[in-house]
C-alpha cells in the first residue's frame, strides 16, 4: 500500500513531471475529450471520464510496481496540468517499452513534448533496467515524428506490428 502512495517528481526548466493520481482524470479531460488532440491516438476517438480514470489506475499500479509509468505533466509557473508523458509497456502488455506524450492543444508548439520526453528518457535510463524504447506514431503525425527524431530516436520506417495499424516506427537504445 505504501508504494501506491509514493510521490515522484522530475523538474525541467518549465515543467513538473509527477506521479499519476486518480484526480488527474478530470485535469486531463481537456486533452482526452478533444477530437483534434486525440485524432492520432488509438482509434482516434475522444475518451470519457470513466475510461480515463481506468487508464490512470493502470498508470498508478504500474508506477507502484516499477517506479516508472505514464506521468502527469504540469506547467511549473501555473501548476496547470497540460498532459502526460512517460514510458510504459506497449499497450500495457509489453514486452516493448513505449514512450508516449500527449498534451492539450493550448500547450502545443512550445517545445514541451521534447522537454518532457528528454527528462522521462533520462530518468528511465537512470532509474530502470530498460535498454530500449519503442516509439510509434500515426503516419500523418509529423509533429510527433519530429519529437522522436529530436529525442534521438532512429526512424525504422513503417510497421504493422503495433495497435493493428500501419504506423511510423522508431527506436531508441540506452546510451553505452
Ligand atoms: C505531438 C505533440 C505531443 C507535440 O507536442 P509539442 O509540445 O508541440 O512538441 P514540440 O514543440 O516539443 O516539438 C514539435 C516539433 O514538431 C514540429 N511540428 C509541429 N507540427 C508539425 C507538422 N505538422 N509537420 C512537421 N513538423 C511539425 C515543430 O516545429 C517542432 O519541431 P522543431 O522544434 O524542430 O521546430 C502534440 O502536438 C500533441 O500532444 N498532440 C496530440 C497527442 C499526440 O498526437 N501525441 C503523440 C502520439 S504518438
Amino acid at each position: 500500500m505504501d508504494s501506491v502512495l509514493k510521490e515522484y517528481k522530475l523538474t525541467t526548466q518549465r515543467l513538473i513531471i509527477r506521479e499519476p493520481r486518480i484526480g488527474d482524470a478530470e485535469l486531463l479531460m481537456p486533452m482526452f475529450s478533444d477530437p483534434v488532440a486525440m485524432r492520432y491516438i488509438g482509434n482516434g476517438a475522444p475518451r470519457d471520464l470513466d475510461t480515463v480514470r481506468q487508464s490512470i489506475r493502470k498508470r498508478i499500479a504500474y508506477f507502484a510496481e516499477t517506479g516508472t509509468t505514464l506521468f502527469t505533466v504540469a506547467l511549473q509557473e501555473t501548476g496547470e496540468v497540460i498532459g502526460d508523458c512517460g514510458i510504459f509497456p506497449y499497450n500495457w502488455e509489453g514486452p516493448e517499452i513505449e514512450l508516449a506524450y500527449r498534451f492539450r492543444q493550448t500547450a502545443w508548439g512550445n517545445g514541451y513534448a521534447s522537454e518532457a520526453g528528454r527528462a522521462v528518457i533520462d530518468a528511465g535510463w537512470r532509474d530502470t533496467e530498460i535498454n530500449e524504447l519503442l516509439g510509434v506514431t500515426d503516419l500523418q503525425n509529423h509533429a510527433s515524428q519530429r519529437v522522436l527524431t529530436k529525442l534521438g530516436f532512429e526512424n525504422l520506417g513503417t510497421t504493422g506490428a503495433y495497435y493493428d495499424e500501419e504506423l511510423s516506427h522508431f527506436r531508441l537504445r540506452r546510451p553505452q
